[in-house]
């Protein structure tokens, strides 16, 4: 089959071929990042789960290798699901979920385990002879035998610890933790997290890492019930910000917030590169939303760009990473544009970096119109009347619609955007990375213009454009 490109992204990693969901085994091992992926190699839908595997040496252009794990053991024959990497004595270990089928029920009959496969270049793995490593029987009472999964494995004081996701069987998400000297012999730690019912029904793919002397919890809920204008899609992210006791087993915290605001980002992971950066990645999809590409494409799934995670006071600020400044070209600057009402920028495109500072003055509404030909346009706006950033998708292209929103202050009156657009995809860090909003698009072709409304005097005081390829 031809792989249609119309939608194909120009600066994030997608799938090569056919289904691409979570990122797993993100690490920096021998000098390259790798990133693999939950993959099925034959059809643009989820199926028995591969893991894809590819490398970068600036997490932007990517090379992708073979398929680095495959459903071919009792222990995970019907799914290597999502996992982590860790190195140890210069092989590189990945550490993953083997899934087993019971009956022919997708919802019900099946259960999981644990499971390793080392490498000594990066490249093949070798599943290891003692899988499973965590056994069903290693389950503590009270969680699920059927949800156990999504390792998350680290160092931590000369010891490995791995989080896992489940659910206690009454619809609440919990997270266990198991220790282990050699990565090879794991024993229980505790329940470290659970959900009150606010928090979602089952909770995957939970990382555990450590920021500035404090232990950030991320994951993402299932049917995490929306409170205010957070948390509406059915799969969503969230973090806290606590510590983690691994004598007591448990992991304390007074608040938690979504990692993305916007409709298109799931099961985030992270790692440490040789610069002492953290880094997260996700899943630029979520279970509940269209993906047009499945039909006719031949191509499915797509990751976020590279964010760096900061902490600044008691919450995480995201930012792009550096390294996308190396892929801009035709730069534009304008300054002091004066808006009352619609008008058309001079500038367009499908694949770029904007960087908008809006002075609200006396305006109700403010905001951006991209990817505009004729109908369709992609509105990102802000009223400084109710504090709310508006990412509308109602009239962006194929497929999707919705709204999401999230609170933002203005600061001394201004509103600062960085916004990246790349042919199905939109992300946008505002305020430097306090909030950001992710989501998909699938405009036509001709829809490359670039707008600025207002209703009531504002103006943008600086607006710069790069095109990235
Ligand atoms: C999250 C998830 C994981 C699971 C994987 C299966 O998106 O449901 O919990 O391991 O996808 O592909």
């Amino acid at each position: 089959h031809l792989l249609r490109q119309d939608y194909r992204l120009n600066y994030h990693l997608m799938s090569e071929l056919n289904w691409m969901n979570d990122p797993n085994g993100f690490v920096h091992y021998k000098g390259q990042y790798h990133m693999f992926y939950q993959h099925y190699p034959y059809k643009p839908v989820w199926g028995p789960m591969h893991w894809g595997h590819a490398v970068s040496t600036d997490l932007m252009k990517w090379e992708y290798l073979p398929v680095a794990l495959a459903p071919d053991q009792q222990y995970d024959r019907d799914g290597c699901f999502s996992g982590s990497a860790i190195e140890k004595d210069g092989k590189l270990y990945l550490m993953y979920t083997g899934h087993i089928m019971t009956g022919p029920n997708k919802e019900k009959d099946y259960y999981q385990l644990q499971n390793l496969a080392v490498s000594d270049d990066g490249v093949r793995f070798t599943k290891v002879d003692v899988n499973p490593v965590i056994d069903v029987k290693q389950i503590p009472d009270g969680a699920s035998e059927k949800d156990f999964r999504d390792p998350k494995v680290f160092e931590k004081d000369g010891s490995y610890y791995v989080v896992l996701g489940s659910n206690d069987g009454q619809g609440n998400g919990i997270i266990l933790l198991y220790r282990s000297n050699d990565l090879f012999q794991w024993s229980f730690a505790g329940e470290i997290a659970r959900s009150d019912g606010s928090l979602g029904d089952n909770w995957e793919c939970p990382d555990l890492f450590e920021l500035e002397g404090r232990d950030i919890l991320i994951m993402s809920p299932q049917r995490m019930p929306a409170q205010g204008n957070d948390y509406h899609n059915l799969h969503s992210t969230t973090y806290m910000i606590g510590s983690l006791d691994t004598d007591k087993g448990k992991f304390s915290y007074n608040e938690y917030r979504p990692v993305d605001y916007g409709f298109d980002f799931y099961a985030p992971q992270t790692t440490v590169d040789d610069k002492g950066r953290r880094i997260v990645m996700a899943w630029m999809e979520t279970w509940e939303t269209a993906i047009p590409t499945q039909d006719g494409h031949h191509w499915a799934g797509a990751m976020t760009l590279p964010r760096e995670v900061k902490l600044s006071g008691d919450r995480l600020v995201f930012e792009p990473l550096e390294e996308v400044k190396a892929y801009r070209s035709n730069p534009y600057e304008a300054h002091s544009i004066a808006m009352d009402g619609l008008q058309d920028l001079d500038i367009s495109g499908d694949s770029y970096e904007l960087q908008v500072v809006f002075e609200a003055q006396q305006a109700e509404e403010f905001g951006l119109k991209l990817r505009v030909h004729g109908e369709e346009e992609t509105v990102l706006s802000y009223r400084p009347g109710d504090r709310l950033f508006r990412f509308n998708r109602d009239k962006a292209g194929a497929g999707l619609g919705g709204e999401r929103r999230c609170d933002v202050e203005l600061e001394n009156g201004l509103l600062a955007l960085r916004i990246f657009v790349d042919k199905s995809s939109v992300e946008i860090f505002i305020q430097n990375g306090e909030k950001v909003m992710t989501g998909r698009i699938y405009p036509g072709q001709q829809s490359i213009g670039i707008q600025a409304f207002s209703n009531g005097a504002c103006q943008i005081q600086s607006l710069l454009k790069w095109d990235i390829k």
